[in-house]
């Protein structure tokens, strides 16, 4: 044997067996990273010596060419169905008819009678699936399909990470028919529709449909990459006999390499099972999978063979059914809702229905482009899912039952609470120099603060605990100060007396002193909170800090032109226009310009941020001018000839030849003697400058800080700052701060209860500052603390 094969073997018996540590007993042993680099490198050997890839390869679940059809495959042993018990009274009835049917005593009134051994396990969700291994190698996968006939999806199921291409261990049956679920966890489910929707794809109502509609793919590359999973509950046709038990049968799977289900136990008597079906219904929700119901069997394989079938199902086994998640029922109306940024939702109004136990009469509809993209119609049956905890949706319209006076959907066109016009949002995107605008999914009231939805939604944020913090502000009080004119912008928040508050509702002396107390403490907040008070559309809590951090001050935030905004870490076109047209408001301006007045004293606002400055450089912003054919090379070659803007605007063509290829120097020409692209981005140059910026000093300011190039980590918690404000301290020092350790860190931080980082600091050698050394070494380096 070469080397090479040697290796091969290795490697796919180690994967085989991390793969079993991670798919079937939940513990894996070694962290992802370590797994990618041994796949990889069977990945590499494969591939120099093809001759040695085998089909139980795991590099082999990658799908192969799509086929025109399944193949029909005969169940040997047919796949039956389940009778359904709804009420604990068809579970004692079932069990009854077990115990009957095995001459066992049976109980009275006062109980007594025979114990029958039940197995309980979950009701998976998704689609049964047959799996056959001869000599213990997977060599055919099918469905069920009228449970004598299914299809042959064999290359599919390969795809299933966690399906075992060869059994491991000894003592398999020869033939060994392996029967179960596969499923889309809820995770998985709730991804995949967001990859769906990103690529303009079919999304899916349900994890099932998605599972389903994953696993019978002609094409199993698609399947490949759908995140299926396997469950085994039980087997089919076997050459021998496992275990005397259906439990036993199963653990002999699970060290065979099978997944089975962490919920699988054993109940002695139907009183164990009914507690078990109350333990799992309460933790439905929480559980990573959807399941229907769950599902006992007689445990004694001799008993089940006494028992036998009925029709098509098997007297020793019965689902006992949870409330369903999916009801129908008819939309009768779609009201629209007004948000904080304006944003007019469609919500739908249900005829009342109970889903899982819970009447629904309402349901969001998101956007205009989902009421198109499910095709609604007022008067519509819907069906109506309320998966767990989340807010019913609708998820699908039966287009049969759609009667002949249906009507469409349509957005207003003036705003429901304020009568000011409704437009829709657009999308903008730069591609070939030029921005081009395209309709978004969202309509927006143009109201702003004039409409009292807008209004009430945008005090309620602003006095919100992360903006703010005005504590005693409830919705309620919001409200009633709208309702009754006392204030019609946040700023006006700050002109309230005691006696305009002690005469609303629910409030008294103690509560509205309180309150003004509250209101006059919130007069200092830091420039990030301030920020994010405002309310701008498509900035949260993140793109406040950002804002915060990087331009260092009010003025220069509500100037910022969106070229300059799109420096900033995360911030997009769209969002960069969203913040600059919220500034260039005139209501907006007097807003931030009456709560100036009124005395608020924005903190934390200084400098231009060091790590801002430096990512500015000529080439950067040259490319960022997306000026056609010329990419962030070419933009780089422009700014190493010329040095300016101004300087790459007034070439003449040979000096333009001297930097680039003709194509791209006439592309610039062109794009420069376009007067509204030449101020475009004159301005955008020019508010660099004003802010401070110079090309010259280009990458000179971080190269200049004291810790440019090194890497900090921060471990444990820190009494004196949060984590996020060591992070800015750090990173105005010129520090990148990680989130692991690694021979490249330079220093970490730790404070009291720090773990694995420290550790694996101090076995690397690293230098470790604890808090107090930290602050010290702040201040050293001219940070306030
Ligand atoms: S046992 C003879 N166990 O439910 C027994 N079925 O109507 C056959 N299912 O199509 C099935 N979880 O796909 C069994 N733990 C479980 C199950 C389960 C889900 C599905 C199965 C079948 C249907 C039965």
């Amino acid at each position: 044997m070469t080397a090479a094969k040697n290796r091969i073997l290795e490697l796919r018996a180690e994967l085989d067996q991390h793969n079993y540590r991670y798919h079937v007993l939940d513990e894996p042993s070694i962290p992802d990273a370590e797994y990618d680099r041994l796949f990889n490198e069977l990945k590499a050997l494969e591939a120099a010596n093809p001759e040695l890839i085998t089909s139980d390869s795991p590099t082999q679940r990658v799908g192969s060419a799509a086929l025109s059809a399944f193949t029909q495959v005969r169940h040997e042993v047919p796949m039956l169905s389940l009778g359904n018990a709804f009420e604990e009274t068809d579970m004692r009835e079932f069990d009854r008819r077990v115990t009957e049917g095995l001459d066992l005593p049976a109980g009275d009134l006062f109980g007594g009678g025979a114990t029958v051994e039940y197995s309980c396990e979950p009701k998976l969700d998704g689609l049964a699936v047959s799996l056959l291994y001869q000599d213990g190698v997977l060599v055919r996968g099918a469905t069920r399909g009228d449970g004598t006939t299914g299809e042959d999806i064999s290359v599919n199921v390969r795809t299933v990470r966690n399906i075992p291409l060869k059994l491991h261990g000894t003592g398999w049956p020869a033939t060994l028919e392996v029967r179960g679920e596969v499923f889309m966890s809820k995770a998985g489910f709730e991804r995949l529709n967001a990859t769906q929707l990103e690529v303009g794809g079919k999304t899916f109502a349900n994890p099932r449909n998605a599972a389903a509609g994953s696993l019978r793919q002609l094409d199993s590359k698609i399947t490949a990459n759908r995140p299926l999973e396997f469950c085994c509950y039980g087997i089919g046709q076997v050459s021998a006999d496992i275990a005397d038990t259906h439990i036993g049968n199963l653990q002999q799977l699970k060290a065979w390499g099978m997944p089975i289900s962490h919920e699988l136990k054993l109940a002695q008597g139907i009183a164990e099972c009914l507690d078990y079906y109350r333990d799992i219904g309460e933790r439905r929700n929480a559980l990573p999978y959807e399941i229907d119901g769950v599902v006992f069997k007689v445990n004694s394989i001799a008993s089940q063979r006494e028992l036998g079938f009925r029709a098509r199902e098997p007297r020793w086994a019965i689902a006992h059914k949870f409330p369903a998640m999916e009801e129908l029922t008819e939309l009768l109306d779609v009201e629209f809702q007004v948000g904080r940024t304006g944003a007019v939702t469609p919500v739908a109004r249900l005829k009342p229905v109970k889903v899982a136990g819970v009447t629904v009469a309402n349901a969001t509809l998101h956007n205009m482009d989902e009421v198109a993209r499910l095709g609604l119609m007022i008067g519509d049956t819907v069906i109506i899912r309320r998966a767990g905890d989340v807010i019913p949706q609708v998820v699908q319209v039966v287009m049969e039952r759609r009667p002949e006076n249906a009507r469409p959907v349509q957005i207003p066109e003036k705003c429901p609470v304020c009568g000011s016009h409704v437009e829709r949002t657009q999308l903008i995107k730069r591609s070939k120099g030029r921005e081009t605008v395209s309709e978004g999914a969202v309509y927006r009231c143009v109201g702003r603060l004039a409409c009292g939805a807008q209004l009430k939604q945008a005090i309620i944020h602003f006095v919100s605990r992360r903006a703010m913090d005005i504590e005693g502000l409830g919705e309620k009080s919001v409200e009633q100060l709208v309702d009754e004119g006392l204030v019609s912008s946040p700023a006006d928040l700050y002109a309230l007396t005691f006696e305009q508050i002690v005469d609303l509702e629910g409030f008294a002396e103690l509560s509205s002193k309180n309150l003004l107390g509250a209101i006059e403490d919130s007069k200092k907040p830091g420039l990030a909170r301030f920020i994010y008070a405002l309310g701008i559309p498509d900035v949260g809590e993140e793109t406040a800090k950002v804002l915060a951090r990087s331009l260092g001050s009010l003025e220069r935030v509500q100037q910022a032109l969106p070229q300059v905004l799109t420096y900033l870490p995360d911030v997009g076109l769209e969002v960069a226009h969203e913040i600059h047209s919220f500034f260039e408001d005139a209501h907006n301006q007097q807003v931030i310009a009456d709560l100036l007045r009124h005395g608020l004293q924005i903190q934390d606002q200084g400098e231009l941020a060091a790590e801002f400055a430096a990512s500015t450089t000529l080439g950067g912003f040259l490319d960022k001018l997306h000026i056609p054919s010329v990419g962030p090379g070419g933009a780089q070659k422009l700014a190493d000839k010329f040095g300016s803007l101004q300087a790459v605007i007034s070439a003449d063509w040979l000096d333009m030849r001297q930097a680039l290829p003709e194509k791209q120097a006439n592309s610039v020409r062109e794009f420069f003697a376009l007067e509204e692209n030449r101020q475009l981005a004159e301005a955008a140059e020019k508010q660099l400058a004003d802010f401070g910026m110079h090309w010259q000093s280009e990458k000179k300011v971080v190269e200049g800080l004291p810790l440019a190039g090194q890497t900090w980590v921060l471990t444990g918690s820190l009494e004196l700052m949060s984590r996020d404000v060591a992070k800015d301290k750090l990173e105005s020092l010129g520090a990148k701060v990680a989130g692991s350790v690694s021979a490249k860190t330079h220093c970490v931080v730790a404070g009291p209860g720090a773990g694995s980082k420290l550790t694996k600091a101090n076995e690397l050698g690293l230098k470790v500052l604890d808090e107090e050394a930290f602050v010290v070494f702040l201040k050293e380096h001219g940070v306030p603390v």
